[in-house]
């Protein structure tokens, strides 16, 4: 083993850190936007049997094949079949978390600039602001070099210390916030926009889009919780841990709709109004608060301390890759994919109106316009599918679910018939089901 891994220093360390991973603009930016175009509650139920029957089965699959490696999902992969095509599973996983992490730090980005904004009790114009070209690249490499200085630091020192403190600071002020939103005069209309499901609404899209964003909200489909798994400890209870990381996240997800859709239907705004909405949309909350812009900056501070706890998850994997496979210093590995990712995140960085040929292109059968939006769609929703699919048929048929469920078993205590129910879950389930929907986006 190299000697730049780490551990864990305690269980609720991993719980900390994964459920920081999970957690961050999925939950608050990605899943109001996507659950407002996508109509609302029928998007919300599908997106929870989603999380149910194939977010949780593939997390423990991840968890388990990270623990027993204790290696990145490159040699995770590796240790269990040297030599295969498989490997490509890996590194599909690599790619892809560059490919999120380029374009999540704009949007991290932004949250920036809106905390300093709320600070300053200085509104900020939000076409204005993303058609900026200098204040998006700004934020975006701020944030990625926030998020290069934490990774650096190493798993126990930077990671679990910053993601302790902070994440139950964000579910107090949700509470407050949500109080807030639905206390205003017709909210009512959002909370059943939100809630009530027209189930005439559900269509293919609808039902690609919640799987992806399970993927996605849970961060599963490119290692991250393998890599996360990899620093448990063999006594550690992996299933315990990953049901409460799935029930936080979830949580986190639920209150964001609560806050953001009677607030949106309260001031008559379009549901559908694509990666801008939540930006749109709060501070008309904090502006309806007493002390609105203390409110603004500490909410603004606290999103984007979680999605650092999400960014340093997402560049955690390539740098685990470039550490144990070719035995880079974690120093240069830190530096060489931040870099790299900054680059690649530039189009989208310009894509919202600072550049009209990266901010018009389209996708059209996708509905998709603009290169982040794009991006977005093709690693934050195919991508992780794509490997959560083939990472359960590895798990499930290769290494093989009973000595997967074996692994599990390891420090879980009684895990019996609900073991024996995962393994028909991961085998048969999650693949074809998974492979189903993907089959349809191509005819
Ligand atoms: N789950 C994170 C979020 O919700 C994003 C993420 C995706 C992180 C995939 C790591 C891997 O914001």
């Amino acid at each position: 083993m190299t000697t730049d891994r780490g551990q864990w220093s305690s269980k609720l360390g991993f719980i900390f850190a994964a459920a920081g991973s999970a957690i961050g603009l999925g939950n608050i930016w990605r899943f109001p936007y996507i659950a407002g175009e996508n109509g609302g509650a029928a998007f919300v139920f599908t997106y929870l049997v989603c999380v149910i029957a194939i977010g949780l089965p593939v997390m423990l699959a991840e968890l388990a094949l990270g623990r027993a490696t204790q290696r990145n999902p490159v040699g995770a992969i590796e240790a269990v079949r040297p030599g295969s095509v498989w490997k490509f599973v890996g590194i599909l996983g690599v790619l892809t978390g560059v490919a999120i992490l380029s374009y999540y730090a704009v949007i991290a980005g932004w949250t920036i600039g809106y905390m300093i904004s709320s600070a300053l009790g200085k509104p900020i114009d939000f076409g204005a602001f993303v058609s900026n070209p200098v204040a998006m690249i700004f934020y975006q490499a701020l944030f990625l070099l926030l998020t290069i200085a934490v990774v650096s630091g190493g798993v126990e020192g930077g990671i679990e210390r910053w993601a302790k403190i902070l994440m139950p600071m964000l579910l107090i002020l949700l509470v407050i916030l949500i109080i807030r939103s639905l206390t205003l005069d017709g909210a009512m209309r959002g909370l059943e926009f939100y809630l009530k499901p027209d189930f005439s609404k559900l269509n293919y899209n609808v039902i690609i889009s919640a799987l992806g964003q399970a993927f996605f909200s849970l961060s599963l489909g490119m290692g991250t919780m393998m890599t996360y798994g990899s620093y448990l400890k063999k006594e550690d209870n992996a299933v315990s841990s990953g049901f409460q990381v799935a029930i936080f996240d979830t949580l986190i997800a639920f209150m964001a709709g609560l806050l953001i859709f009677p607030a949106l239907f309260a001031v008559g705004k379009d549901p559908a109004a694509g990666p801008g909405l939540v930006f749109q949309i709060l501070p008309d909350i904090f502006k309806a608060l007493p002390l609105g812009n203390l409110f603004g900056a500490l909410f603004f501070l606290l999103l984007a301390v979680a999605a650092l706890t999400s960014t340093i998850s997402l560049l955690e994997v390539p740098v685990a890759y470039f550490v144990d496979e070719k035995r880079w210093t974690r120093k240069k590995a830190v530096w060489t994919v931040g870099i790299a990712t900054f680059v690649v995140g530039i189009p989208s960085a310009l894509s919202l109106g600072a550049s009209p040929f990266f901010s018009g292109i389209q996708i059209g059968f996708l509905n998709k316009t603009g290169f982040l939006d794009i991006m977005d769609f093709i690693w934050g929703n195919f991508s992780l599918a794509f490997g959560a699919l083939l990472l359960s048929i590895f798990v499930g048929w290769i290494w093989g679910a009973d000595r997967a469920l074996a692994e599990l078993r390891q420090g879980a205590g009684d895990f019996s018939w609900q073991g024996e129910g995962w393994k028909w879950l991961i085998k048969i389930v999650c693949p074809v089901v998974i492979f189903v929907i993907l089959l349809n986006l191509f005819i």
